[in-house]
C-alpha cells in the first residue's frame, strides 16, 4: 500500500498521541522504571485499578456471555455464515485507509503503538476493514460468492466512557462479500433481527441510503451550501467539517448543530435511480418480512466506508409503539461497495453488520430475559480425611465422565461443612467417603430430598447412581 504524503501526517499525528499513551510498547525498561517511581510515590495504594473504560467479565455475568455466544452460533450456522477471527493487532493504515481520516473512531479514539520495529500498529477499532484485509489477503475472490463470514471479539476505542461507551467492548459482526443486491441487505438486517428476537430483544432499524460516490456528490454540494448558510451558528468542529468531509455534520451530536439537522436537505432527493431503487427493493423486502424499521433521511453513521444502505438497530419502546428508543444503538452497518477496492481488492460490492455485546448483554438484563444457566449439579461428592480425599478424587472423574454432574469441596475438613455446600447445590444424591468406607472398600449414598442413607459396594456406585438418575 502506497502512503500518499497526507497519510504520512495523520501518521505523525498518531505517533504523537501514541507517546501520549502509556500503551506505548517501544520503551518497555523506560515504562517500567517510570510505573516503579509512580507506585513509589504512592506507598499507600496497594490494589491496581482497571484501565479506564474496560471492565471485568465476573463469573456471575458468564451465563449471560455465554447466551450470546450460543445465539450468535446457532443463527450463523443457520444462515450459513462462516466463522472468522483476525487479530486483535493491525497496520494502523487499514483503519485510516478504511474508516477514513476524518472519523472520530481516527481522530479521536483509535488505540496506536509503535512496535519494536517502528511499525504504527493499531488495537481493532472495528471488525469489517480487517474482515476485508483477510478476504483480499486469503484470495476469497476465488470462493464462491458470496462469501458470508462471521466474527465475534474484543474491539478498542479511546472514547470518553458513559455507560453502554467502553474502552474495550466486543462485537458480534455479520458481512458478505461478492453479493450486490438489496436481498444481500436483508438478509442482513432478518439475521440482526432473528438475533436480537432469540435473546428476548424487539428491534427497529433505523434506515438510511448514502447514495454512491457519484450522485452523492450532488448531494454533497447541497448540503455544504446549506451549512454554509448557516455557519456561524455551528460548532468548532462541524466549520472544520464543512470542508473536510461535509457528511459528518449530520453526525454532530452537538444541541445547536442537531436543530440545524433537522431541516438539512435529505439524501433521498438527490441520489440517483439505481441507487433509489436498491433502497425501495430492500424496503419491499423488510415489509414482506414483516421486520420494523423507521426511514430516518439524516442518518450516516460514524465511518466512512458506506455505499447506499445504511441502518442502525435500537431497542423498540414497548410492544405498541414503532419509535426505537433513541439512546445507544445496540448495532449497526450497511453497505460497502468500494471498500474492498480501497483495500487493495478488485471491486466487489459487500455489506454488513455489527452488534454490540455488552449493550444486548445490559438489555437482556434490564428486560429479566431468561438466560440458561450452567447445568444442575446432581450428585455431590464429601470425602473425609487424607486418603479418602486421594480415592475421591479417581471417583470424581468416573462419575463425571459417565455424563453425571457432580461437584466436591475438599478444602472443607468437616461432613458438616461439605454436605452444607450439597445442600446449597440443591444436589439429588449426596456421596460420603470416610476412613472407614475407604477400608471396607463402600461408600454411602445418601438421598438428599429424604436423609435416608444406605452403604454401597464402590465399584457398583457408577451404576447405582446411573439407575437412580435414569441416566
Ligand atoms: P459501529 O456502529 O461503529 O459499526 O459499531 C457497532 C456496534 O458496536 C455499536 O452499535 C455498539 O453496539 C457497539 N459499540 C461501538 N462502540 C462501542 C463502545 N465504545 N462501547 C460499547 N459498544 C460499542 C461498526 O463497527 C461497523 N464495523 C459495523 C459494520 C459491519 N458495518 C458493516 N459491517
Amino acid at each position: 500500500m502506497q502512503l500518499t504524503p497526507n497519510d504520512a501526517v495523520s501518521i505523525m499525528m498518531q505517533v504523537k498521541k501514541a507517546k501520549k499513551i502509556s500503551l506505548s510498547l517501544r520503551r518497555p525498561k523506560a515504562i517500567a522504571a517510570e510505573a516503579e517511581a509512580a507506585a513509589a510515590l504512592r506507598p499507600t495504594q496497594t490494589a491496581f485499578q482497571l484501565v479506564r473504560g474496560t471492565k471485568d467479565i465476573l463469573p456471575t455475568e458468564q451465563n449471560f456471555w455465554s447466551f450470546v455466544k450460543n445465539i450468535s452460533e446457532s443463527i450463523a450456522n443457520a444462515y450459513r455464515f462462516e466463522r472468522i477471527d483476525t487479530p486483535i493487532i493491525e497496520d494502523a493504515r487499514l483503519f485510516l485507509r478504511a474508516v477514513g481520516k476524518q472519523t472520530d473512531i481516527i481522530e479521536k479514539e483509535i488505540f496506536t503503538f509503535l512496535d519494536k520495529g517502528g511499525e504504527m500498529l493499531a488495537l481493532r477499532p472495528e471488525g469489517t476493514a480487517p474482515i476485508v484485509r483477510a478476504y483480499v489477503n486469503h484470495g476469497m475472490i476465488n470462493l464462491p460468492q458470496p462469501v458470508k463470514l462471521w466474527y465475534s471479539g474484543p474491539m478498542f476505542r479511546h472514547d470518553r466512557p458513559q455507560s453502554g461507551r467502553y474502552r474495550q467492548f466486543h462485537q458480534v459482526g455479520f458481512e458478505i462479500i461478492g453479493d450486490p443486491k438489496p436481498s444481500a441487505d436483508a438478509e442482513l438486517i432478518a439475521v440482526a433481527n432473528a438475533m436480537c428476537a432469540d435473546l428476548g430483544l424487539n428491534v427497529i432499524f433505523a434506515i438510511n441510503t448514502l447514495g454512491d460516490s457519484v450522485c452523492r456528490q450532488n448531494y454533497l454540494d447541497e448540503l455544504t451550501g446549506y451549512y454554509r448558510s448557516v455557519r456561524s451558528q455551528l460548532c468548532e468542529t462541524c466549520k472544520r467539517r464543512m470542508i473536510k468531509n461535509p457528511l459528518r455534520l449530520l453526525d454532530c451530536k452537538d444541541a445547536r448543530c442537531l436543530k440545524i439537522k433537522s431541516n438539512a436537505p435529505q439524501i433521498v432527493d438527490f441520489i440517483c435511480e439505481d441507487c433509489k431503487n436498491h433502497l425501495m427493493k430492500l424496503l419491499e423486502y423488510l415489509d414482506e418480512l414483516g421486520i420494523s424499521y423507521v426511514l430516518d433521511p439524516h442518518l450516516v453513521r460514524g465511518l466512512d466506508y458506506y455505499t447506499r444502505t445504511v441502518f442502525e438497530i435500537f431497542l423498540k419502546d414497548g410492544e405498541k409503539a414503532d419509535e426505537p428508543i433513541r439512546q445507544n444503538a445496540l448495532g449497526g452497518g450497511g453497505r460497502y461497495d468500494t471498500l474492498i477496492e480501497a483495500l487493495g481488492g478488485r471491486q466487489t460490492a459487500a455489506c454488513g453488520f455489527a452488534l454490540g455485546a455488552e449493550r444486548l448483554i445490559t438489555k437482556t438484563r434490564d428486560r429479566n430475559v431468561a438466560v440458561p444457566g450452567a447445568p444442575a449439579i446432581k450428585v455431590f461428592l464429601a470425602a473425609l480425611g487424607e486418603t479418602a480425599k486421594r480415592k475421591a478424587l479417581k471417583l470424581f472423574e468416573d462419575i463425571r465422565k459417565s455424563g453425571i454432574t457432580i461437584a466436591s469441596n475438599f478444602s472443607k475438613e468437616t461432613l458438616k461443612g461439605q454436605l452444607e455446600i450439597a445442600n446449597k447445590l440443591n444436589v439429588d444424591f449426596t456421596l460420603i467417603l470416610g476412613q472407614k468406607e475407604v477400608i471396607d472398600e463402600t461408600l454411602i449414598i445418601r438421598d438428599m430430598s429424604t436423609g435416608v442413607q444406605e452403604i454401597v459396594d464402590v465399584k457398583k456406585v457408577l451404576n447405582i447412581l446411573k439407575k437412580k438418575l435414569s441416566v
